[in-house]
């Protein structure tokens, strides 16, 4: 098999190799993303990639399925050890599926549903006008005190005794303190409405109890497996025994057809490794990297929304400095560290320019950096930032940083394989 890309399409077979080249050569600071390990790669360029598995394992609508069925049923096995959940369906393709699936298991279609302000950290799938939940729900956005940056409970309590949601969302893409579950949970028992958590961010976090577990205080409970938990592209669902059957019915048939079988083997490969010692000092890294960076930050005079971070992300907030989000990320970028650019609490710019930045450590935490590269980084971005339009020294911090890169290899087996 070897060479095969390379001989049969070239185009795609350079494409790859540049991405390995720039994923190596660059700083991912992208608090969503991750770099999988070499059996994560090789479960999903596995031949499960041919098998139709619709059903579920022992009762799929295909024969021929005996093993897959092995994978999909060590995926749940898994998903359930690592969180403690009495159930999990590992088939949707994606978060924003598994949260699809999720509502439409809970919900009917014209029901309210109380979810984070997309501006304030929440996720598109929480309610935005412009994504199905804002389409085919009523939305009660929550959001953050503009003060100190940390999601307002007590407001968030009026709101849900003001809306009557039928569903509380918790969970965000850029939020980076600990979420109170317990708090939410009890707002939403008051009012009895289903409390669903997006622990897509997190996950990983969750999995080594770095952040407290959403799964005794929520009815379902939904996530990617690519962030902080360092698996394939996709979603996952958990929940309690009560709900299982309803979330099986609305993925499949509901939403979905064939599962990915191999992203699914790919998925029981980053459970099981997720379980182990190593992966418990891995994410105590992130945390600590994200304290060493925004640390470094603060002390270079950056303002940082709610003051710091808890968990494996920092929002920048630029609006004391003549500098959108926008630029920031396009200095950053030609300095060799790749963050994105995102809206802070109070956001005046639209989202295409914004006024912060997201910055995340899992990525380079899985590279091996610790908290002195971390500090370093923070000397960097500030560096950059305070002067982005001098070429000289955006050049002079490319060279380092890719001084840093060649410190810590990133799949350099990969690297020329034709
Ligand atoms: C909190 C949250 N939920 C859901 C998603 C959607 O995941 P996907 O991109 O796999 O659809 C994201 C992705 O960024 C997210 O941050």
């Amino acid at each position: 098999m070897a060479g095969a890309l390379y001989e049969t399409d070239r185009e795609i077979y350079e494409a790859i190799q540049a991405e390995i080249r720039r994923q190596a050569t660059q700083l991912e600071l992208i608090a969503s993303e991750n770099f999988v390990s070499r059996a994560v790669l090789e479960a999903m360029g596995s031949v499960m990639t041919n098998k139709y598995a619709e059903g579920l394992p022992g009762k799929r609508y295909y024969g021929g399925c005996d093993f897959v069925d092995v994978a999909e049923s060590l995926a749940r096995e898994r998903a359930c050890q690592l969180f403690q959940a009495e159930h999990a369906n590992v088939q949707p393709h994606s978060g924003a599926q598994a949260n699809m699936a999720a509502y439409f298991a809970l919900l009917n279609v014209g029901d309210k549903i109380l979810g984070m302000n997309l501006s304030h950290g929440g996720h598109l799938t929480h309610g935005s006008p412009v994504n199905f939940s804002g389409r085919f729900f009523q939305v009660a956005p929550y959001g953050v005190r503009e003060e100190d940056g940390r999601i307002d409970y007590q407001a968030l309590r009026e709101l849900a005794l003001r809306e009557r949601p039928r569903m509380i969302i918790a969970g965000a893409s850029a939020y980076p303190r600990i979420i109170e579950f317990e708090v939410m949970a009890e707002i939403a028992r008051e009012i009895e409405a289903f409390f669903l958590v997006d622990m897509a961010h997190i996950a990983g976090l969750v999995a080594t109890g770095l952040h407290p577990s959403p799964l005794p205080h929520s009815d379902v409970v939904t996530t990617t497996t690519h962030k902080t938990l360092r698996g394939p592209r996709g979603g996952m669902i958990l929940c309690r025994e009560a709900h299982d059957k309803v979330f099986y019915k609305t993925v499949f048939p509901g939403m979905q057809g064939g599962p990915l079988m191999h992203v699914i083997a790919a998925k029981a490969v980053a459970l099981k490794e997720a379980q182990s010692p190593e992966f418990k000092v891995y994410a105590r890294q992130i945390v600590a990297n994200a304290a060493a960076l925004a640390g470094r930050l603060l002390e270079r005079g950056f303002d940082l929304v709610s003051g710091g971070t808890d968990n494996h992300l920092l929002l920048v907030d630029l609006r004391a400095r003549d500098l959108t989000g926008k630029d920031a990320e396009g200095a950053l970028e030609r300095a060799g560290m790749t963050v994105n650019k995102n809206t802070v609490p109070g956001e005046t710019r639209s989202p295409f320019v914004t006024s912060g930045l997201r910055i995340g450590t899992p990525a380079v935490t899985t590279r091996g950096l610790k908290e002195p590269e971390m500090r370093q980084i923070g000397d960097w971005i500030g560096e950059v930032l305070n002067d982005p339009q001098n070429g000289a020294l955006v050049e002079r911090v490319r060279g380092e940083v890719s001084e840093m890169c060649e410190q810590y290899p990133l799949y350099e087996e990969l690297v020329g394989v034709p």
